[in-house]
């Protein structure tokens, strides 16, 4: 079986909704990182077989195969295939196994997994169009009627934070962390192999003059006490607010994947080696503890135990997502999301995925580490994690 390899990976900077990449058009911002990989590695787009492309709310600028419609944007030869996955809040983690997987399989020698969202322009619930219906049927909706029915994403966080008993001071001190970690990663330039700056651009798509290479959601300034503030979001007198959530964003991440025989052929040196995927599906209303039994069959699957694993990037739905998940897991903080995660940089939903494989890759570089592992939970109840292995 051929091993699947990753060569680069690279990333917009993060802008909040309504920040500094407001301007872009979906399908271009992802075209721009598109291009931004393939040119800083010399690879010649022809050779890229497949863009497999995550992105959550696949509506107006972000409808039709916005995998394809970045493709062509970036200038690849029309020859580039490409689709877009939904796999919610993980959409690109998915992208990232489905093209090792592809390549593993023989099925491809050189593919692109790729991310990208604007919530800006695409906003949250706007896939849900008024007049067309409701997204649960009443097969799904009877079936969960007697647990009280679904529930929103932030309702699940609070009762995730009542299972595991995590209080409104976990949470805001978690979040608070989130913030140092990426003010610190920022400020001592450890995004900066990773990101592709980008043009600004102003609300007619024209350039502004500016670039920008700076992740926009970061508060170094966040205290207990600012957030302390702030009101619950989802539930009165609940403990999940906008400062223990991820934050709104947009942006657009690539990773680019070969099998190791076509990366030697070509000279690129692999960076990182594929080692396993897991996904697990828990109950929908609970929904967000899903990437504790992905990390346990990921880690099983790679024959590894958290011990081995130097780096963790884990999505930060919500705070209370990711300390349920570390107090379940027996994980002390030290070595996850030790940049930052989505409560500071933001969430640019079919993003995220490929943001945390680019952090991880490159994290796992800078701290000599030699195993990562990538987790992420998902609207309706499912979860995916990956493993992957430093080889540079
Ligand atoms: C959590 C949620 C309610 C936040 O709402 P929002 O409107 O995007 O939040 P904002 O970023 O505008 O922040 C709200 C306020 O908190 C403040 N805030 C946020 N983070 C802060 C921080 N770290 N320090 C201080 N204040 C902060 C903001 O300044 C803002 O204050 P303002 O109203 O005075 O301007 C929203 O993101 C949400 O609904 N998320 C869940 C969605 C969901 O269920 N998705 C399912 C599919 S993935």
């Amino acid at each position: 079986m051929p091993t699947a390899v990753i060569i680069d990976a690279v990333r917009s900077p993060l802008g909040r909704r309504n920040g500094q990449l407001a301007g872009w058009h979906p399908a271009d911002l992802a075209g721009e990182v598109l291009a931004g990989l393939v040119g800083r590695n010399d690879l010649d787009p022809v050779l890229v077989e497949d863009v497999i492309m995550g992105c959550v709310i696949q509506v107006g600028e972000q409808a039709l195969n916005i995998g394809r419609n970045a493709v062509l944007a970036a200038g690849f030869p029309e020859s580039v295939c490409a689709t877009t996955v939904d796999r919610q809040c993980a959409s690109s983690l998915q992208a990232v196994s489905f093209a090792a997987q592809g390549v593993m399989a023989g099925a491809y020698e050189v593919v692109v997994a790729a991310g990208v969202e604007s919530t800006t322009r695409a906003p949250m619930g706007a896939s849900m169009v008024p007049g067309l219906g409701a997204p649960f049927g009443p097969a799904m909706t009877a079936r969960y009627a007697p647990v009280g029915g679904l529930v929103p994403q932030g309702i699940a966080a609070e009762a995730i934070a009542d299972r595991w008993q995590l209080s409104r001071h976990d949470l805001d001190a978690y979040a608070v962390t989130s913030h140092q970690r990426a003010a610190r990663a920022s400020t001592e330039g450890r995004f900066a192999a990773q990101i592709i700056p980008m043009k600004v651009r102003d609300a007619q798509g024209h350039e502004t003059g500016e670039v920008t290479s700076q992740d926009e959601g970061i508060r170094p300034l966040t205290t207990m006490e600012s957030l302390g503030r702030l009101r619950p979001a989802f539930r009165l007198g609940g403990s999940i607010t906008a400062g223990n959530s991820f934050q709104m964003a947009d942006g657009a991440a690539a990773v680019l994947v070969m099998s190791e025989g076509r990366a030697e052929a070509l000279g690129l040196v692999p960076r990182a080696r594929l080692r396993a995927f897991a996904m697990a599906g828990v109950d929908p209303v609970t929904m967000l503890s899903g990437p504790i039994p992905a990390t346990a069959k990921a880690l099983e699957r790679a024959n590894l135990t958290l011990d081995d694993i130097g780096l963790i990037e884990m999505h930060e739905s919500f705070a209370s997502v990711v300390l349920a998940w570390a107090r379940s897991l027996g994980l002390d903080m030290a070595r996850v999301n030790v940049n930052g995660g989505a409560i500071a940089l933001g969430h640019p939903l079919g993003c995220s995925g490929t943001r945390l494989v680019t952090t991880l890759v490159h994290q796992l570089e800078n701290s000599g580490a030699r195993y990562g592992l990538a987790a992420a939970g998902e609207v309706g109840g499912t979860a995916n994690a990956l493993v992957i292995e430093r080889l540079g």
